[in-house]
């Protein structure tokens, strides 16, 4: 099942730490999907709705992580196969356990590849899905026209990006100053918007100038509240561990403290405990059809 085209570029992902940030985000995008199981069934459905002409038979899913996205198309689009592709060895193996789990393991094939490096031949699709991907790339435009060319004429792609990441907590925790949340994600989206340029950039301008039509574009407003999935708590430890990661020495002592209470295990006030946790992101997903 595996077709891996590797690459030395990322080498690094591959040794001590980087090892376990990558099972680290592993286990953070396997609770994304967990959790945002309702917002993933609507993205699709609407998908499913827009590509009702083609119909999609072969569906690329660049930047696949460990499936959330390859995993739920294959659930709406019966009978089609999906191609999923990421640099990250680690990730797609972890994506074929899930696969295999599920039964749908001979319907996914995966690659590994540097979608900045050279472009892996592959079958022309009838649908191409970034999520969430497009804005680690070096050269998003560059991605985009290797798109382009790998679509069949009148084939779509749909590209999701995320508008902010998703808060938990209430404003007021009853622990330290009210807004602790609020404040990370500021300091996070400074760090972010230097290392990710291409980050909430103008993606409909973008495809557009690669030669795409946008067919449409939908902005999901995922609010979640009691009762809520069960993987919650732990999706919650895990988004703020990460968070927490970035944030030494630069944010007060106190809110630091604070942070440390809540993403850890042990105690009252560990997020795996808090009952009033809600569940806010927003995402933006956009149609685009090759003429
Ligand atoms: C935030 S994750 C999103 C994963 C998945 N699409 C989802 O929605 O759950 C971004 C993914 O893009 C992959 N990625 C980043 N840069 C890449 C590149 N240059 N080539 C291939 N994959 C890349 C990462 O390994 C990671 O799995």
């Amino acid at each position: 099942m595996a077709d891996h085209h590797h690459s030395n570029h990322h080498g690094h992902h591959h040794h001590g730490a980087g090892q376990d940030d990558e099972a680290a985000m592993a286990e953070l995008l396997d609770l994304d999907a967990e959790v945002l199981q309702s917002y993933l069934s609507d993205v699709t459905a609407w998908i499913h709705e827009l590509t009702a002409d083609l119909p999609a038979r072969r569906i690329l899913d660049l930047g696949a992580g460990t499936g959330a996205g390859a995993l739920a198309l294959l659930q709406r689009f019966e009978g089609a196969e999906v191609i999923a592709m990421d640099m990250s060895a680690s990730h797609l193996r972890h994506l074929e356990g899930k696969a295999r789990a599920l039964g749908v393991a001979e319907r996914i094939r995966t690659v590994q590849a540097d979608l900045d490096a050279a472009w892996p031949a592959v079958d022309t699709v009838e649908l191409a899905w970034a999520s969430n991907s497009l804005h680690h790339m070096a050269d998003p435009d560059r991605v985009l026209a290797n798109v382009f060319a790998a679509l069949r004429p009148g084939g779509r792609l749909v590209a999701v990006e995320l508008d902010s990441f998703p808060r938990f907590l209430p404003h007021d925790l009853g622990l330290g100053r009210p807004g602790l949340e609020e404040r990370c994600h500021a300091v996070m989206d400074e760090r972010r918007a230097a290392e990710l340029p291409h980050i909430g950039s103008d993606w409909g301008a973008r495809l557009a100038k690669a030669g795409f039509t946008v067919q449409a574009e939908k902005t999901f407003v995922i609010e979640l509240t009691p009762p809520l999935p069960t993987a919650t708590g732990r999706y919650a430890q895990a988004s703020l561990r990460r968070l927490r990661s970035g944030l030494d020495g630069r944010l007060s002592a106190e809110d630091l403290a604070t942070l440390d209470t809540l993403v850890d295990s042990d105690g009252p006030d560990s997020v795996l405990r808090r009952d009033d946790l809600t569940v806010r992101a927003v995402r933006t997903a956009w149609v685009a059809r090759r003429p």
